[in-house]
């Protein structure tokens, strides 16, 4: 469907055209002065240059072209009773305004045409634009045998977002969630293990039988293996050593180090798909940096071939840097002089990977802006080396930080790194003491739903804020339920939700009185209830249709719920999540104040009062389907 400032901004550019401008000078945005008026255009300040005219004379010509045309509809009334919607005058109030200014309101008969298209579109009028689009969001990146820490928390919620947004928008989207799965982290693993349990088969050179099907160690197990010999290669020279050359060894394929590492893999996952689980977080790919090494080798000769690698201090390099660039960038080490290949190889492997199995028009990947600099040379070497066509985009979403109230990065009360499982509990339980507080509900309930709201506060939490900005995480701030936060959103929700159900309660009683059948959903403005008498009239919200607005909270609301394709699309192209969050918490002040001077279950019109019931199903419709796209849901109340 076709967003609501491009169908202002065409009758604006017909209409400059028409009065001898040129079109381009038709646009138009929001008004940043709602007290005057819902959208503006200032084509005519840019055309009195071009033109030698003064700026009020081009405005006035416009206005004057719009009114005689009945497109205001306090001058001309061009549709006939029973025309189509979309011949609503656009406008009920055009005026041109010293300087030059173009003010502009939407006709309620209009918008009201417009919202009744939208609820009756696919997706609510949310376009296809990615259609026949691959994009590959890459947005993982826990490191395997280590916990799963809040540091992973901002990659995986923003890109989970973004994998949903794109599927809505059309395109496909392939998530991977590319683990850090081939590092040090095995070696050291390995040597510890080696101490530990001296015995197993896969420390005796001279084993020829198979290695058993069974891990030597459970998830929990691991998890104090890794830290116990991380801190131990700090200290210890030699067991560090060893280490490297563990892991040298298993990237060179020793089978029974291979063997561990298989066993390190299978345990791990299991867990971090539990804990992602829980974050309703899903990838399509779980793939990892070991399914790069097999296209090292050639990826090294070609770009040796390429004459883009070259030697300098014994390491194979490529340079990046480009002309305008701010500061000198050093060069993509792609070989380190030991004969060991890093991080930006292996990513550099995975793409060489994804063209061969996906070809995608688009990569998107989401770690912590301190890897800034990492991905401005692993994009350049692809597109230097041609493994990425030029026109593809690639996008890297940098995340700030997630700070304590402190101001530094978020840690346990005791210092140490968060488990994100502790984090989610923590919050769960924050929200259940909230519910508790002032309400009666079964506990089995109550524990489901603070599961459900927890979610939300998290999420809403993390991705209201712009994604490069740090933001402080503030347990009572995002679990509250006021203000710009998950939990409010969902109150809103809920509390649709709830005059929903008592509005068909009632019109079940009134149907059971006298009978009555509800009309088929119907073209808007076309209300004629096939019965009538009683409250079980026939009339029906979808007969009668979201009606012009009647106060001035109305016209905010609709007007809010207007902008949510728009939103919805620019969210994804500028991968920005925050404005979607942005969105849905205006809509749902717009909601509150709607529902606080509109008596909708007590209005005694019934058509009105089925518009009411209308506009507030659309309400919720967009607030759910928003929250779908941000990765959480509503409860059934709270
Ligand atoms: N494992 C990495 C880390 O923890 C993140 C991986 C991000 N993705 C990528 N393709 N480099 O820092």
């Amino acid at each position: 469907m076709k967003k609501i400032l491009d169908c202002i901004a065409e009758e604006m550019r017909a209409a400059f055209a028409a009065c001898g401008y040129d079109a381009s000078y038709g646009k138009v945005t929001l008004s940043n002065r709602p007290d005057l008026c819902e959208y503006q255009c200032n084509g005519a300040m840019a055309a009195a240059k071009a033109y030698h005219k003064k700026p009020i004379d081009i405005a006035a010509d416009v206005v004057n072209y719009l009114k005689g045309k009945g497109a205001c509809q306090t001058d001309a009334a061009v549709c006939a009773e029973d025309g189509p919607a979309e011949c609503e005058a656009m406008f009920s109030d055009i005026s041109a305004v010293m300087p030059g200014f173009i003010n502009l309101k939407l006709s309620g008969e209009y918008l009201a045409g417009y919202l009744n298209r939208m609820k009756a579109a696919d997706k609510l009028g949310a376009e296809n634009v990615g259609q026949n689009k691959t994009v590959i969001v890459d947005y993982g990146g826990a490191n395997v045998a280590k916990p799963l820490h809040v540091g992973h928390l901002r990659t995986a919620i923003i890109g989970e977002c973004i994998k949903r947004l794109g599927n809505f928008l059309g395109y496909h989207m392939i998530g991977d969630v590319h683990l850090g799965d081939w590092g040090l982290q095995m070696g050291l693993i390995i040597e510890e293990l080696r101490d530990r349990q001296p015995n197993l088969p896969y420390f005796d050179e001279n084993y020829k039988g198979e290695y058993p099907k069974e891990a030597p160690f459970t998830i929990s197990e691991l998890e104090e293996i890794y830290p116990a010999a991380s801190a131990r290669s700090k200290e210890d020279e030699a067991f560090r050593a060893r280490a490297q050359e563990a892991t040298f060894k298993l990237q060179n394929g020793y089978e029974p180090f291979r063997a561990i590492w298989r066993h390190i893999m299978n345990v791990s996952l299991a867990d971090l798909k539990k804990n992602y689980g829980s974050l309703e977080v899903t990838f399509d790919l779980w793939k990892g940096e070991s399914d790069a090494q097999p296209y090292i080798p050639w990826l090294i000769q070609d770009l040796q071939d390429k004459g883009l690698a070259y030697e300098s201090e014994g390491a194979l390099v490529v340079d990046i840097a480009q002309e305008g660039d701010p500061k000198e960038l050093p060069p993509c080490i792609i070989r380190k002089s030991d004969g060991a290949a890093l991080y930006a190889t292996s990513d550099l492997g995975t793409i060489i990977e994804r063209e061969k199995d996906y070809q995608p028009t688009q990569y998107i990947y989401i770690t912590d802006k301190r890897q800034e600099l990492h991905f401005i040379q692993v994009f350049r070497v692809a597109k230097k080396a041609g493994y990425v066509k030029p026109e593809t985009k690639m996008i890297h979403m940098m995340c700030g930080t997630m700070n304590g109230k402190d101001g530094k990065p978020f840690k346990t009360r005791e210092g140490g790194v968060m488990r994100l499982e502790k984090l989610v509990k923590e919050i769960d339980d924050a929200v259940y003491d909230r519910i508790m507080e002032n309400r009666t509900m079964d506990q089995a309930e109550a524990e489901e739903t603070s599961r459900i709201i927890g979610l939300a506060a998290l999420k809403y939490g993390d991705l209201s804020n712009q994604v490069s900005k740090d933001y402080v995480f503030d347990i009572d701030r995002f679990t509250s339920f006021e203000g710009n936060t998950g939990p409010y959103v969902l109150y809103t929700i809920v509390r649709i939700k709830s005059i929903l159900a008592k509005y068909e309660e009632g019109r079940k009683a009134g149907e059971g009185a006298d009978g009555a059948v509800s009309a088929p959903g119907g073209a808007y403005g076309k209300m004629v209830p096939e019965q009538s008498g009683g409250s079980g009239t026939g009339i029906t919200p979808a007969s009668v249709g979201i009606l012009p607005a009647d106060s001035a909270e109305a016209k905010n609301l609709m007007l809010k719920l207007s902008a949510y394709n728009e939103v919805v699309e620019t969210a994804f192209a500028e991968t920005a999540p925050h404005k979607i969050c942005q969105f849905i918490y205006e809509l749902s002040d717009a909601f509150g104040s709607f529902y606080n001077t509109t008596m909708i279950l007590k209005e005694e019109d019934e058509t009105k009062k089925a518009g009411y019931i209308q506009l507030i199903t659309l309400t919720r419709e967009v607030l759910e389907t928003c929250i779908h796209l941000l990765g959480f849901e509503a409860p059934e109340r709270m």
